[in-house]
């Protein structure tokens, strides 16, 4: 874990503005930044970036929160990830505390590997870019195959020197440790003792982690004998795992999002002659087939995919049933195949961008529609084979979870296998029944584990749907005022929040956020401290702070529109503030008798005329007192 003090430094480093700034245009106006929302399609700016509190507000998403949240938001990064970036951003070293000794070094172990990789990549861009072996073979490679300088620096490509010992004796020289050389895989251990290259006089291209370390290696031989593999790879290691990366993702983030799409191509060079035409949404699965991890990693962006094929791809065929796994996934998959002989890369360079784009847009099917046409050409007139080519087409139908979007495909391939739709569908319903009970086992022994819940513990009917607005009415008294001194009837001077707290007492909040808000503002309590706004603003629990902000986007410091927009009256509550709390106060516990009142009505509905009924009676009686006795408290005391 993140130590307290790094965390402290961090947020000390923060500077909201300059944060968001590298990833919205931000405009001032009056004490707050605005820009168009990178969440969501506008023209008119409404995303607010208050630097005064720290905290962004996004009008159209809805999403508000601290540049950490912001980075999570939008970089899809975890909490640690978030900080670390930022810590690298601001210069500062971070801590981590030793949880236990094993933690620790893994966590070392991780960091030399990723040091070592990111110290290759540069040794091999720089060989690639000054060394004359890497002008004259690497560079002038790349430039014949089309890559400009923008292209190679962004992926940070490089040349390995055609000796066998260029990188690691450099690198043991400057004090690089031999277990992480080997490790990593970028030197190979002699059996009398020494270090030799893995990559020689290999072109590189260095795969991207998520938050945009090098992690790995793909290096590509310059020369055409067949007996010489055509990449070497970097092995699986600690800081690399193939199967949960995809090469390009770092770069292609942004413009996945924006354009609510993803490419998916085989190779490298695929992925760069693409980009560089200006179409940034595109990775590679770097020739292994598509994983479940994969997808989901896609899915953090977008939810369509569309494949581009090489035409003569002679895996089509294989790769069909993997495809089956994204739709399995709730994905929307196209797929595009390129002319004959063609792949992405040499397609766009013959083409240009535009017709590239053109050919995407005339050509992209969808999956379900492209396989069925592939199995139907290679079934022929034969019935049996065109039985079975309907049965594996409905099986992937089947796979959808969305059930419109499966009728709807059901509908364009009856069409086109020329069978009535109702056989599809009655096909398609037995797959669904087959699948159903076979989760349904699997549900069947995940619950044989919990104790059977009696049957009256289940509530009847739905309840009606609360908005917990009087809780978080409480929620936001404590943010704004909860520091602040209130004399109380000229007796005594006392802190709201703890007051308030005190006298809320054993009052059992339902709306999680909130909860969770009041028992961490209670437990800062309970120690001595008065939690203030930037607490809970910089929490990593993502409610908690969606609430805050929602919460401290007030008109004075957010958008002007906010309480208009909302309908919302702000009386002058600070003028009473003794009335306005304990109004808040009072009407959430008669809120909670309500509800309290509401479901012995219901239990009294169904219970005619049995021994419990009395007791339901006399529990009913006693609530109404209180909710008198609130009622008649708030007429007399509070005005409101
Ligand atoms: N690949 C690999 N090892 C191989 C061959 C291929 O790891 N021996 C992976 C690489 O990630 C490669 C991808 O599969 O980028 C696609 O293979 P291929 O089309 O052969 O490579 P390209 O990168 O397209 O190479 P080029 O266009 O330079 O021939
Ligand atoms: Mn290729």
């Amino acid at each position: 874990m993140i130590t307290k003090t790094t965390i402290d430094r961090i947020m000390e480093a923060i500077d909201i503005v300059e944060v968001i700034g590298e990833f919205v245009q931000l405009k001032k106006r009056g004490a707050n930044y605005v820009g168009l929302s990178p969440f969501a399609n506008e023209r008119t700016p409404s995303f607010t970036v208050s630097p005064a509190k720290g905290i962004f507000k996004d009008f159209s998403s809805g999403k508000g929160g601290s540049a950490v949240t912001f980075l999570m938001e939008l970089e899809k990064f975890t909490y640690p990830e978030a900080l670390k970036w930022l810590a690298n951003k601001y210069g500062i070293e971070v801590e981590e505390t030793v949880e236990s000794h094993e933690n620790k070094e893994e966590e070392n172990h991780r960091e030399s590997l990723m040091i070592v990789s990111a110290y290759a990549a540069k040794f091999f861009h720089e060989s690639l870019l000054s060394s004359e072996e890497g002008q004259n073979i690497g560079l002038s490679y790349f430039k014949e195959r089309g890559f400009n300088n923008e292209t190679i620096k962004k992926f940070e490509l490089g040349y390995s020197p055609d000796q066998w010992e260029a990188f690691s004796g450099q690198a043991l020289k400057e004090g690089y440790q031999e277990e992480f050389l080997v490790e990593s895989g970028l030197s190979v251990k002699r059996d009398n003792g020494g270090l030799y290259d893995r990559y020689r006089g290999r072109v590189m291209f260095p795969i991207h982690g998520f938050t945009g370390r090098v992690i790995a290696f793909g290096g590509r031989t310059l020369k055409t004998d067949k007996n010489v593999p055509k990449y070497v790879n970097s092995p699986e290691s600690e800081i690399y795992h193939k199967s949960n990366i995809l090469y390009g993702l770092y770069f292609a983030k942004k413009a996945i999002r924006d354009e609510d799409n993803c490419y998916l191509v085989e190779g490298y060079a695929d992925v760069l002659s693409v980009h560089q035409a200006g179409i940034e949404n595109v990775v590679a699965s770097s020739g292994t087939s598509l994983t479940v991890e994969q997808i989901r990693l896609i899915s953090r962006f977008t939810k369509n995919i569309t494949i581009l094929y090489d035409g003569d791809a002679a895996g089509i065929k294989a790769s069909l049933r993997g495809l089956d796994m994204i739709l399995e996934e709730g994905l929307n998959v196209k797929v595009v195949l390129f002319p004959d002989g063609h792949d992405p890369d040499s397609y766009v360079r013959s083409v240009g961008t535009n017709a590239f784009k053109n050919y995407i847009d005339q050509n992209r099917k969808d999956f379900i529609i492209y396989k069925t046409d592939i199995l139907l050409k290679e079934a022929g007139p034969d019935p049996i084979k065109r039985a079975e080519v309907i049965r594996e087409v409905v099986e992937s139908i089947a796979k959808i979870p969305d059930s419109i979007k499966a009728s709807v495909f059901i509908k364009d391939c009856s069409h086109i296998l020329q069978i009535d739709e109702r056989a599809l569908l009655s096909e398609l319903n037995k797959m669904r029944l087959a699948k159903s009970k076979k989760d349904a086992q699997q549900g069947a022994k995940q619950a044989e584990q919990f104790e059977e819940l009696p049957f009256e513990d289940i509530p009847l009917e739905k309840p009606v749907r609360e908005d917990y607005s009087q809780e978080k009415e409480i929620i936001r008294l404590l943010l704004l005022y909860g520091n602040k001194m209130i004399d109380w009837d000229g007796i005594a001077n006392t802190y709201i929040g703890p007051f308030m707290i005190a006298e809320l007492g054993d009052v059992e909040f339902e709306h999680n956020p909130s909860k969770k808000f009041v028992e961490l503002y209670s437990k800062e309590v309970e120690n001595g401290v008065l939690p203030d706004e930037q607490l809970f603003i910089h929490l990593p629990d993502k409610e908690v702070v969606d609430l805050t902000v929602t919460l401290l986007a007030t008109k004075y410091t957010l958008s002007e529109n906010w309480y208009e927009m909302h309908k919302i009256l702000v009386p002058d509550e600070q003028v009473n503030m003794k009335a306005t709390i304990l109004g808040a106060i009072f009407h959430l516990k008669k809120h909670k008798v309500g509800k309290i009142l509401d479901n012995l009505r219901t239990e009294l509905q169904n219970t005619q005329g049995d021994e419990n009924t009395e007791i339901l009676l006399t529990q009913y009686m006693q609530m109404k007192k209180v909710e008198k006795s609130i009622s008649d408290y708030l007429g007399s005391v509070i005005i409101k």
